[in-house]
């Protein structure tokens, strides 16, 4: 094995299930010390059991691999502060965080309510910044760390339903586009993963029942888990996000069409008459930062800084 994780430590959240079990269980076998983060809650997050965790510990403890249980809510601060303590405790340091965990309670825009919405994009938003918070500055001052967050390509492409869990996995896109330049300077890459796997989570919510078999056979969460091991090696890129499912991996990415200058006198029938040209990708920009996307805008509109 060429990518391994001696006296490495990784923090797996929601490792007890579907995706971040088989990244716990890849990252132990390659050698890392795993801290097993999960709730052990129902898929739509309710409910509890301090079990599921500790026997995906104990699977790793089979193999002979080293790793502690932790059942704490990524939600939750004194839960994510005794989380890090127990890594800190048990191992010394943390190099890794997955950002894994997550809940799906399927809905319509039109059927939930506001307080809803805020509980499944919290979840997902805040359920992966109080960790990562937790964890930045350990990584910070060993001036090294590796952090792979969870998006999806339901929030990045769209798909009807479930808004509020895909505000919280595009606010993690967002994050990500600023951590990715703050974390350079002290060696922390950051990248998302955006998984299709068949998991509990997946069951009923988007594929349906008489497609499950064939889905599940070729869509194992142990076909995105080589990709995540990637992302936590020390030969991990930074600031990409990572699509994976069915042993297909494809990076996706956020582009600007180059537009078109209609001047500062231009109305908005001129937009509207000019709509071709201002959604046309066929010459797609890619921006190192914002920017240098504001340097385009003045280059076009002919102003200097
Ligand atoms: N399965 C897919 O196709 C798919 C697609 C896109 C994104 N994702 C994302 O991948 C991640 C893993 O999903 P999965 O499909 O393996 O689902 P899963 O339900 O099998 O596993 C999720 C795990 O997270 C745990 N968890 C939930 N809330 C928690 C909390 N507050 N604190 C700690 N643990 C908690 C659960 O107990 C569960 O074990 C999620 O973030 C999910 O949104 C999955």
């Amino acid at each position: 094995m060429t990518i391994r994780f001696d006296d490495q430590v990784a923090i797996v959240t929601g490792a007890g299930n579907g995706l971040g079990k088989s990244y716990a269980l890849e990252l132990a076998r390659r050698g890392a010390k795993v801290v097993v983060n999960d709730l052990g809650g129902e898929r739509d997050g309710s409910g509890k059991d301090p079990a599921v965790a500790q026997k995906v510990v104990d699977e790793i403890r089979a193999f002979g691999g080293t790793a502690i249980a932790n059942g704490s809510s990524v939600t939750d601060d004194a839960g994510v502060a005794r989380l890090i303590d127990e890594a800190i405790g048990a191992f010394g340091r943390i190099d890794i965080l997955v950002a894994n965990a997550g809940i799906h309670r399927g809905a319509q825009f039109a059927d939930m309510t506001v307080a809803e919405f805020q509980d499944v994009m919290e979840m997902h938003l805040l359920g992966t910044v109080k960790p990562l918070r937790a964890v930045w500055p350990h990584m910070q001052k060993q001036r090294y760390g590796r952090v792979v967050m969870t998006t999806s390509t339901i929030g990045l492409f769209g798909l009807g339903g479930d808004a509020h869990y895909c505000a919280g996995k595009m606010g993690v896109i967002g994050v990500l586009n600023t951590l990715r330049m703050e974390g350079e300077a002290a060696g922390i890459h950051i990248n998302a993963i955006g998984p299709i796997a068949a998991t509990r989570m997946g069951r009923d919510a988007v594929i349906k029942e008489a497609e499950w078999n064939a889905f599940a056979k070729d869509f194992s969460p142990d076909f995105v888990t080589p990709g995540v091991v990637y992302l936590a090696s020390r030969d991990a890129p930074n600031g990409k996000i990572l699509t994976a499912g069915g042993g297909v991996y494809a990076c996706a990415e956020m582009v600007g069409a180059r537009g078109i200058s209609l001047g500062v006198d231009c109305n908005a029938d001129d937009v509207a008459k000019n709509w071709a040209a201002i959604s046309d990708f066929s010459q797609p920009h890619r921006f190192a930062d914002a920017l240098k996307h504001g340097d385009l805008l003045r280059e076009m509109a002919g102003t200097t800084r």
